[in-house]
Formats: C-alpha cells, sequence, structure tokens
C-alpha cells in the first residue's frame, strides 16, 4: 500500500508552487489527498489538485459526512505538510482551532506534520507569528523556514516558500522514516532512454497491426526519472499522453524507427527502459494506396487476403549484444504475460529473463481488461545480479515506477 499524504494548501500565491510540490509526491508513489482552505481556491482551483492528484479533493468538513472526514483524513494519514502556510494557518494550528476541514486534520493527525510558511517579512517577523511558530515547535511539528529573495511585489526578504524540491526532501526523510531513502536527485547526473507505447506497423496507407499499450507505464517511468534528477529521452510510440515535465520527446510509429531512434538516444547513457510493446513481426509488404476488398456483396464469397509478416529485430536483445565491457548501461525489459494454464506469469517471465539477457526484467500479468490503460499495475521486477525478485503493486502506476527505479538505484550502485 502506498503511503498516504495530506497536501494542505492555504491561502498564498505560492500555491502554485504546491502544484510542483504535488507532482514530486505522486511521482514518487505517494497516495496524496489535497486539502485545500477556501482561500486557496482562490489561488488555484479544485480541479488542478483534483488533476494533479488523481484523487477526489477534499474541501470542507460538510461534504461526505457519514464519511467523517475531518477525523478519517487526519487519523490515516502518514504525513500531513501543509504549503504553503500562511500567517493565518500557522495562527490557526498553533491555538488549536478546528474552523475548517485542514485545522480538524491538524488536530486528529498522529503522524509527522510539516509547516512549511510563506508570507510577507514583516508578517513573517512579527511578535505573533514568532510565538506561533515556537509553539508548534515545541509541539514537534516541523516548521521549514521560509526562503530569502523576491516577494510577491517588488519587494525582497524573508518569507519566499522553498523550492518544491527542498519541501519534498524534508517530506521524503520523514515518510521513510529517517531510514535512507531516494531523494531527489538520487538520479541527478544520470542519462536515462525510455521507450513508451505500442509499435504500429503499416499494412497501407489507412490500416496497422498494433497493440493496447497505452503507455501509461512507460510515461510514469520517465516521469520519476525526471523528478530523481535524470535526464531523460523518451522515446515514444503512438501515446496519447501529457508528456512529463522535462523529459526529451522523440516520437517514433514503427519498430524500426522505434529500434533507431533507441540506438541513437542510448549513446552514453546510464539506463535504458524498454517499456515499450514492440511488434515481433511486420508485414511484408505495404500497399500504397488503400488495399481494396475482393468480394462483392456476395455473403457466399469467403475470399480473404493473407498477409505476409517479416521479423522485426529485437532491439532489447541487440541492445545487450551491443553493450560494452563497461557494463552500462543497466537494461530493463518488460515481459507483458498471460499464463498460460502450465506456467504462471512469473515462470513465463523466468525463461524470458535468461532468454533476454537483459539485467532487469518486470513482468506484468496482462489480459483484456487487465494493465493496458489502467492507471494501476501490479508487477514482478526480477533483478539478474542478485538473483532477486521484488514485488510493486497493485499500485498506481507511478508507484510502480518508483519502485523500478529503486532496483535500478541498486543495481547502478552495485555496480
Ligand atoms: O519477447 P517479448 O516481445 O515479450 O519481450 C518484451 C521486451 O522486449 C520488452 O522490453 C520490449 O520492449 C522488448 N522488445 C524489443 N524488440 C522487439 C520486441 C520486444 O526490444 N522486437
Amino acid at each position: 500500500m502506498p503511503q498516504k499524504v495530506i497536501l494542505g494548501v492555504s491561502g498564498g500565491i505560492a500555491a502554485y508552487k504546491a502544484c510542483s510540490l504535488l507532482r514530486l509526491l505522486t511521482e514518487s508513489g505517494y497516495h496524496v489527498t489535497v486539502v485545500p482552505t477556501a482561500a486557496a481556491l482562490k489561488f488555484v482551483g479544485a480541479a488542478t489538485w483534483a488533476a494533479l492528484s488523481g484523487n477526489p479533493v477534499s474541501t470542507d468538513v460538510w461534504a461526505d459526512v457519514h464519511e467523517v472526514p475531518h477525523v478519517r483524513l487526519g487519523q490515516h494519514a502518514d504525513l500531513v505538510i501543509v504549503a504553503p502556510a500562511t500567517a493565518d494557518l500557522l495562527a490557526r494550528a498553533a491555538h488549536g482551532l478546528a474552523d475548517d476541514l485542514l485545522t480538524n486534520i491538524l488536530l486528529t493527525a498522529h503522524c509527522p506534520v510539516v509547516l512549511a510558511p510563506a508570507m510577507h517579512t514583516e508578517m513573517w517577523e512579527h511578535p505573533a507569528t514568532v510565538a506561533n511558530v515556537a509553539t508548534l515547535r515545541s509541539r514537534s511539528v516541523r516548521v521549514i523556514d521560509p526562503a530569502s529573495g523576491r516577494l510577491t511585489g517588488a519587494d525582497t526578504g524573508q518569507g519566499r516558500l522553498p523550492e518544491p524540491e527542498e519541501i519534498f526532501a524534508v517530506c521524503r526523510e520523514l515518510l521513510s522514516g529517517g531510514q535512507q531513502a531516494p531523494l531527489p536527485g538520487s538520479l541527478s547526473g544520470r542519462r536515462v532512454v525510455v521507450s513508451a507505447g505500442g509499435t504500429r506497423e503499416p499494412l497501407d496507407p489507412v490500416r496497422f497491426l498494433g497493440n493496447r499499450s497505452s503507455g501509461k507505464q512507460g510515461y510514469a517511468i520517465a516521469g520519476v526519472a525526471v523528478a530523481r534528477g535524470a535526464e531523460v529521452v523518451l522515446v515514444s510510440a503512438n501515446v496519447a499522453l501529457p508528456v512529463p515535465a522535462g523529459v526529451s520527446l522523440i516520437q517514433v510509429q514503427t519498430a524500426l524507427e522505434l529500434g533507431e531512434a533507441v540506438d541513437k538516444a542510448v549513446q552514453d547513457c546510464d539506463v535504458v527502459v524498454m517499456a515499450a510493446a514492440v511488434a515481433d513481426y511486420r508485414p511484408a509488404h505495404y500497399a500504397d494506396v488503400k488495399i481494396k476488398k475482393t468480394f462483392g456483396l456476395d455473403d457466399n464469397d469467403e475470399s480473404a487476403p493473407t498477409i505476409q509478416l517479416v521479423r522485426n529485430p529485437d532491439i532489447l536483445a541487440g541492445l545487450v549484444r551491443s553493450r560494452g565491457p563497461a557494463g552500462l548501461p543497466v537494461i530493463v525489459g518488460f515481459a507483458a504475460e498471460t499464463g498460460d494454464g502450465e506456467r504462471t506469469v512469473l515462470e513465463l517471465a523466468r525463461e524470458k529473463f535468461l532468454r533476454k539477457g537483459c539485467d532487469v526484467l518486470v513482468a506484468n500479468e496482462v489480459g483484456v481488461d487487465k494493465t493496458f490503460g489502467q492507471d494501476t499495475n501490479t508487477v514482478h521486477i526480477l533483478r539478474r545480479d542478485i538473483d532477486a525478485v521484488t514485488q510493486a503493486g497493485p499500485a498506481p502506476k507511478e508507484s510502480v515506477a518508483a519502485t523500478l527505479w529503486d532496483v535500478v538505484q541498486e543495481v547502478l550502485s552495485a555496480g
């Protein structure tokens, strides 16, 4: 189960920066519920929080009363972070007020609480705010000092919300219970190539042989790698999804184009993740004009054309073959398996792992309503160097991506 984070947002202009913090949290696999105050919603609307978190947004104590949200959310959270925390929010928290959903949550939370204040310097330095911060810190609330710099107007001074990455690092540290956890930046300096989506092999100008891959898992893998500081090339085959911020996108259609793009991108890279569903075969002949049916209106005419196929190169196997003696890049393959009645998905994946020779293999169970196009995934991650299997999911694809990068980072540091 992913850890649960409540992201409280109070009404300051820095609320827009909480959107980036939210992305860092979701892309690292946390389940985030955003609780904006009424004033925060004047800066950033509920639709933005819902879309970015992938969860309904809780705004007041009077919605879904039968579920007692003002108690439940706080009790079940692993971390509450409020960013930005205004002078008013600090005052209400310090005095134990419970006049909206967020302050109710602060009173019911048993977990670590982090407040990231943002306000004008005068408000931050006012004796009332200074006393409120001291009170909160005396109760073990983690109040992050605001940064100095340009404020909303032309003035400068202490009061700026720290950068989302800095706040995220504090959250991550508290969520890991002080254990060493990969921080954003843990892939910094690393060059990563991710392929995603499904290839289309054209028969004629209007038809192709394709597959059901939506690209969601590959895009999540690229997004998490960027959040951890990697330089990411995303080779994308026929995906209709927003491109994660910060990746370099190369769009392709066919297996041959994908192979060419990956081969070019892998020069000097540290990791290749082949998440794309690549067609093993393509039509032997491409018709320049639309193939016409040969039968007329006669229902008894059973004639049908035969499509001849030829093999596509196995890109993953080619990467393994051409890898130099230094052991880089780390090569990650995917195996979409349905099981075959005799062997389980994991058994089939082990056989494929032997055949493919990659360093890590992500095996997932697929079927008409499983995995493809879904937001969640369940996988076995097989690692060659120490012959280990890590399970991930059922969990959002971002969370599975975070577990995969944890594994790959271990392989990188072991190698
Ligand atoms: O053998 P199978 O197609 O199931 O292997 C899947 C893995 O191999 C995926 O990582 C996929 O991206 C990769 N692959 C490839 N080239 C192909 C077929 C699959 O790189 N022609």
